[in-house]
């Protein structure tokens, strides 16, 4: 089906009340064990690529295969850039050919935070890019070996959260509700009022990050409360890697290649599950299958009704990478106004 963005998945997600899993991919292992599971059970997804992770994966080497493999799956696939932290990386993203950005200056003064958004999204949206970013703090590292506790001092506020989202212009808000990356210290407490206030007020697709130690009955409530994309790391790169150490151990004649084809079958595993959890399981069809939707799917080939506009595809232009003179557009765009900003 190709590369897509986040668009006409969020509005088919709370039309229907579930989270699209987001799954960073760190190695082709990564990959083919999360398009794996999303065909299997039918489920459009989002592949995340970190730039905490840009040690591991090299965006301009791993993208063609990402491409190749998004233009043969029979479900949406969504490539977005997680944790953005400087303009200049979303740039390398979008000139890459990513579907979609999170763009992370939370850390960085409110003012600060929406002026930068706002430029992000200005430059994605005018390539058919869609934009996810945060607003309050996620503590913890995605992968990270040291456990954290949300602080609730971080947490997302509501009356912010509002004007956020109506001065930046985002497609998707990430919350700080009890939530933080990597493993937690203790239980995680989300807390739910919030979850509920957030989305009363900012009105989008809310996201949950650090997906990782929440049960399953936490993660349902919160779709319920209008959670639409969970992202999803360290458990399934600590269950690949005990998958791993345990075949190691099993067998004394075992390759490299024997070990990552145990990684990419248990991340296939790890990810199905999700999936079923989040309730996006079963909401594409294979092409030429009946949609288990009853036809009022936005993300299958198989659907066509009034409602659905189409897959928000990328125009030509992405997907193969922004041309130079559109880049250079962008870039004049960016530094002109961040020229402004200082003279004012
Ligand atoms: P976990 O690694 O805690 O699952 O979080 C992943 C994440 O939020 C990526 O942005």
């Amino acid at each position: 089906m190709g590369l897509v963005n986040t668009i006409d998945l969020f509005r088919h997600a709370e039309k229907h009340s579930y989270a699209l899993g987001a799954f960073n991919v760190v190695s082709l292992e990564f990959l083919n064990g999360i398009l794996d599971a999303a065909e299997a059970v039918k489920s459009p997804v989002i592949l995340n690529i970190a730039e905490v992770h840009f040690d591991y994966v090299d965006i301009e080497q791993i993208y063609p295969a990402i491409k190749y493999m998004a233009d043969k799956a029979c479900v949406p696939v969504v490539l977005n850039l997680d944790h953005g932290m400087s303009i200049e990386t979303v740039v390398r993203a979008l000139r890459c050919g990513f579907s979609a950005v999170m763009y992370d200056a939370s850390k960085k003064p409110l003012e600060q935070n929406i002026e930068e958004t706002r430029l992000v999204v200005k430059m994605a949206h005018s390539v058919g890019v869609s934009v996810e970013a945060e607003l309050g703090r996620v503590g913890g590292a995605e992968g990270g070996a040291h456990a954290a506790k949300a602080r609730c001092e971080f947490f997302t506020d509501p009356d912010e959260a509002e004007r956020y989202v109506a001065e930046t212009g985002i497609d998707a808000l990430a919350v700080s509700v009890g939530n933080v990356h990597g493993f937690y210290d203790g239980e995680p407490e989300l807390d739910f009022e919030l979850i509920a206030e957030l989305k009363r007020r900012a009105g989008i697709p809310l996201v949950l990050h650090g997906g990782s130690g929440i049960s399953d009955d936490d993660f349902r409530k919160a779709v319920s409360l209008g959670m639409r994309k969970i992202n999803f790391f360290t458990e399934m790169s600590k269950i690949a890697t005990d998958r791993v150490r345990e075949t190691l151990e099993r067998s004394e004649h075992c390759f490299i290649q024997d070990l990552l084809k145990e990684a990419r079958l248990v991340i296939k595993e790890v990810v199905m599950d999700r999936m079923r959890v989040f309730g996006s399981a079963g909401v594409c069809s294979q092409a030429g299958n009946i949609c288990p939707t009853g036809g009022s799917c936005a993300t299958c080939s198989s659907c066509s009704t009034p409602e659905r506009p189409g897959n928000t595809r990328l125009p030509e232009t992405t997907g193969q990478g922004i041309s130079d003179s559109q880049l250079s557009d962008i870039v004049s765009e960016v530094v002109k106004n961040i020229l402004n900003q200082n003279n004012s």
